[in-house]
């Protein structure tokens, strides 16, 4: 989900001015990212990447980018994303880091990489709707394991994990598609 600024704000006389001040009240929490299960197919020990689309990955390309936020709404320099997703065939790299890789958030708390749309899939790992793992972490704040699910995906209705919240809307872009999520942790 992509978190849009919605704070309230109220007209106050300062002196001679009336200025545009925002409200600040419990009401404005953000809430805190979904989680789902892990599932079967974590492998920890992911290195950090800047990209999880490597040469010989096959796949229409899919860049991902967002901001890591506190419940409060204020950016969490260095978060870390640490992703996992099957490749075409529908399986995962158990003996590589193949579509596997931790990605750290900037200064202001905004990430970006690339990686490819992920598929349904049928095998010994289940029968999924297209999705990819995550666990977004950050110093000071409760890991959230969840996955993100394309929408409008007709395979989302028979899934168990898909719920709104978790949904990219995938847009054209020049080199495939893009999509813009945000993950908000909370206060551990
Ligand atoms: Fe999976």
């Amino acid at each position: 989900m992509l978190i849009r600024p919605t704070r309230r704000r109220m007209m106050v006389t300062l002196g001679a001015a009336i200025v545009s001040v925002p409200i600040l009240s419990a009401f404005d929490e953000l809430p805190e990212t979904d989680p789902t299960g892990e599932g079967p197919a974590y492998k920890a020990g992911a290195p950090e990447k800047d990209d999880l689309l490597e040469p010989g990955v096959a796949g229409t390309p899919l860049l991902m980018s967002g901001r890591m936020l506190s419940t409060k709404g204020e950016p969490l320099p260095g978060a870390l994303l640490d992703i996992w997703e099957a490749q075409m065939d529908g399986h995962y790299d158990f003996t590589g880091y193949t579509l596997r890789g931790k990605v750290r958030a900037g200064k202001d708390g905004r990430y970006r990489f690339r990686t490819v749309v992920p598929k349904p899939y049928n095998n010994e790992m289940g029968n999924r709707t297209a999705h990819i793992h995550v666990k977004a972490s950050a110093a000071g704040h409760a890991q959230v394991t969840t996955e993100l699910h394309i929408k409008g995906l007709a395979r989302n209705y028979t899934d168990f994990a898909v719920r709104p919240s978790l949904e990219m809307v995938l847009r054209d872009h020049k080199d495939g598609k893009a999509t813009e999520f945000d993950f908000v942790l909370r206060h551990a």
